[in-house]
């Protein structure tokens, strides 16, 4: 058996799956769905007409077929006799369709067996699924029950849909999950519930990160002493090293960042016939994020030299490694940041610097546009937000993308560039929103400034859908 198994076990849209997840990957431990399992088991009794309420024919599925679960990049690769089935299991009708298979004791006893068989040959897993802590590793040392209420677990489900651009009706999705949970609850072998040392945590109105980093800290704590043998991935002792390094990025001298400042201001005008709007809507005093569309490289110039405070930056880890341009953005406020996999304790820098009441420049879209229009903020920067009580300024940036697009080896001078600063947007309207909410308003709110100054200078406005895809 794994050193360290995680449980987390829960209803349909309590998010345990996401969170297992990345909780998975911040242990260096496997990941593993068991939801996927009595997919597959579905998907291969549908393939062969079985009627799924025989348990007798479904359990001769499972013994007549190989199924392999093998751990992916983030997530488990299902195969049926050699073949990826990973995307047909997610398929919508089969879904409604799984419960027949849940339903069946002997099949549920042989796919438990498979799940503590890949334990066995994992040395730290997260398994998530409705019956891990209870029936499928009653002995794991750390086990958590997610919950959240049937509106939200909904909205969730509506939005991952909507993501992939399929249709969603929110009122039918909240009928499935509460007859899902319902079957879920009330079957004899393996129900849904809380076992009795598991966490209970109910994830309504909380981020997702904020969920992963709770029962991160917990298992930390719970965990310690059994993980003591060294095991693949990121071992704890390597976060905390990051953690480490994260905490000795310096701050600007302050004579030199106004120095800075003044040359690049000097610049942009020149260069760029530069404009700010909008400076009396940033906060005198207290934290704020200035949550800035991103255009070319200069962004963060153009948006830092409008703000009469030191303004913190964000800016791509391999940007520090130039042997001119490391030390010159260090210099200023910048703080490295890996785009592929942000680090928690990066973040964590950044959030106590705003709860010191900095000024912190980020750009949601997380790389530059590819064609001038603002794509769809990533929400995981409202949790930034929220953890440090800042309030967000929506900060448009126009005309940089025709200054210097992101195909383009060296910027175009005179061409005029303008930021505005929107209203803000304070703590107590922050903490009312959803990461997603927050992340669709200051979008919007970005397009229809940028339409409004795209308009005023005579340009054609971007046709944008009526909704953000976010
Ligand atoms: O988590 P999911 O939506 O992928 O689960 C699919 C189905 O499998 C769901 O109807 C519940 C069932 N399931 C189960 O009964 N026991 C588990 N350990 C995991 C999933």
């Amino acid at each position: 058996m794994a050193d360290l198994v995680v449980t987390i076990d829960g209803p349909a849209g309590s998010g345990k799956s996401t969170v297992a997840r990345l909780l998975a990957e911040r242990l260096g431990a496997t990941f593993l769905d068991t939801g996927a399992m009595y997919r597959a088991v579905t998907l291969a009794a549908v393939r062969d007409g079985v009627d799924l309420a025989n348990e007798e024919r479904v359990l001769q599925v499972v013994r007549e077929h190989r199924f392999d679960f093998e751990a992916g990049a983030g997530k488990l690769v299902v195969r049926i006799d050699g073949q990826d089935v990973s995307e047909p299991i997610r398929d919508p009708d089969l879904t409604a369709k799984v419960r027949h298979i849940a339903c069946a004791g002997r099949v549920r006893e042989q796919l438990v067996a498979m799940q503590r068989a890949f334990a066995s040959r994992h040395a730290k897993i997260v398994t998530e699924g409705r019956d891990q802590g209870t029936v499928a590793f009653p002995d794991a040392k750390a086990k958590f029950y997610l919950t959240a209420d049937p509106a939200e677990r909904a909205r969730r489900r509506a939005a991952e849909l909507q993501a992939k651009g399929a249709a969603a009706d929110l009122e039918e999705i909240r009928r499935a999950i509460e007859s899902r949970d319902k079957s879920d609850e009330n079957r004899a072998v393996g129900p849904l519930k809380p076992a009795q040392d598991a966490v209970i945590l109910d994830t309504t109105g909380l981020s997702v990160q904020e969920v992963v980093e709770r029962i991160y800290a917990k298992v930390q704590g719970q965990a310690e002493p059994a993980t003591s043998k060294p095991s693949r991935g990121v071992e704890p002792a390597e976060v905390k090293e990051r953690r480490h390094e994260a905490v000795q990025v310096p701050r600007s001298p302050a004579a030199w960042y106004w120095v800075a400042r003044l040359m690049c201001w000097v610049f942009s005008v020149i260069c760029f016939r530069y404009r700010a709007y909008g400076r009396e809507n940033l906060p005198r005093e207290g934290a704020f994020v200035l949550a800035c569309n991103h255009q070319s490289f200069l962004d963060p110039v153009f948006c830092g030299i409008a703000v009469k405070r030191q303004v913190t930056y964000m800016a791509r880890d391999t940007l520090f490694k130039n042997w001119f341009f490391g030390p010159l953005i260090t210099s200023v406020n910048a703080i490295p940041i890996s785009r592929d996999k942000p680090e928690i304790a990066v973040m964590r820098l950044v959030i106590d610097r705003l709860r010191e009441g900095a000024a912190v420049c980020l750009f949601p879209e997380g790389t530059r546009t590819q064609d001038g229009r603002i794509a769809a903020f990533k929400p995981g920067f409202g949790l930034l937000c929220r953890r440090s009580k800042a309030a967000v300024v929506p900060v448009l940036v126009e005309g940089a993308f025709e200054a210097w697009p992101r195909h383009k080896k060296l910027f175009r001078p005179f061409q005029p560039i303008v930021v505005q600063f929107g209203k803000p947007l304070d703590p107590k309207q922050v903490a009312d929103m959803t990461n997603e909410q927050l992340a669709e308003k200051v979008t919007q709110t970005l397009r229809e400034m940028q339409n409004e100054v795209r308009r005023k200078q005579g340009r054609q406005p971007y046709e944008y859908e009526a909704k953000s895809e976010a």
